[in-house]
């Protein structure tokens, strides 16, 4: 059940993403980085079983860009969950797309195959990993994956980086999401890094995929 320190930290989110959306700063959306990530997804997405669509859930999806290139290339059923409402996606040719506003803790849905986490979780709280990760656990189907890409610490140690509106942006290292989703149920399945050709205090920095099943 969501306290009420973790309802003040949504809305500092909430209020964070709102601005830079409505700034046109969101450079995260329709990138070459995201491309990757999607390709990752394809990858390592379980098999689509006879007779049904796999249903996914693409939590923290923004704009939706990335939603819909979920449907049409998994021909897939996909939720995109976000905090705002700052869908602007086009329909996708193949699949079917729904877009949820909400907060993915409170989110409830019928076992899903695909939980996909581009960029959401290293903006939570660290005392929130463990929830967020149980959270999800029960959201999918044995079998099911979650894919989760994050920033790569590029220094071997998880730090946060507070922005000064308060939204914190987590560096974070294999280790610590290993050890955040295999002790909750979930077996390691692939990895791969994504430069972001970008530089910062010194560092070349990476986002870091991970997928891992649901047992
Ligand atoms: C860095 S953006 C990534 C957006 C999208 N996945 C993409 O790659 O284009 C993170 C998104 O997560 C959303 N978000 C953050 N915390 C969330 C939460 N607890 N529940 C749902 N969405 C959340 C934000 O509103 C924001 O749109």
């Amino acid at each position: 059940m969501p306290t009420e320190e973790y309802a003040g930290y949504r809305e500092v989110v909430s209020e964070s993403f709102r601005s830079w959306y409505g700034q046109q700063r969101d450079s995260w959306t329709g990138t070459d980085t995201n491309a990757r990530v999607t390709e990752f997804v394809l990858g390592t997405a379980p098999a689509q079983e006879a007779g049904r669509r796999r249903t996914v859930l693409d939590v923290g999806c923004g704009r939706g860009l990335q939603t819909v290139a979920l449907a049409d290339q998994l021909s897939a059923d996909v939720v995109g969950l976000d905090l705002l409402d700052v869908w602007d996606a086009p329909a996708p040719e193949r699949g079917l797309v729904r877009h949820r506003q909400g907060d993915f803790l409170s989110f409830t849905a019928e076992p899903m195959d695909l939980l996909v986490d581009n960029g959401c979780l290293h903006h939570q709280r660290q005392e929130d990993w463990p929830g967020w990760v149980r959270h999800g656990h029960s959201l999918l189907r044995p079998g099911g994956v979650w894919a989760v890409s994050t920033f790569l610490s590029p220094h071997g140690e998880t730090v946060a980086h507070p922005l000064d509106d308060g939204r914190l942006n987590w560096w974070v290292t294999e280790e610590a999401l290993r050890g955040l989703f295999e002790p909750a149920g979930f077996e390691f399945r692939e990895r791969t890094e994504i430069d972001r050709d970008f530089q910062y205090e010194g560092h070349w920095l990476k986002y870091l995929a991970l997928s891992f099943t649901r047992r």
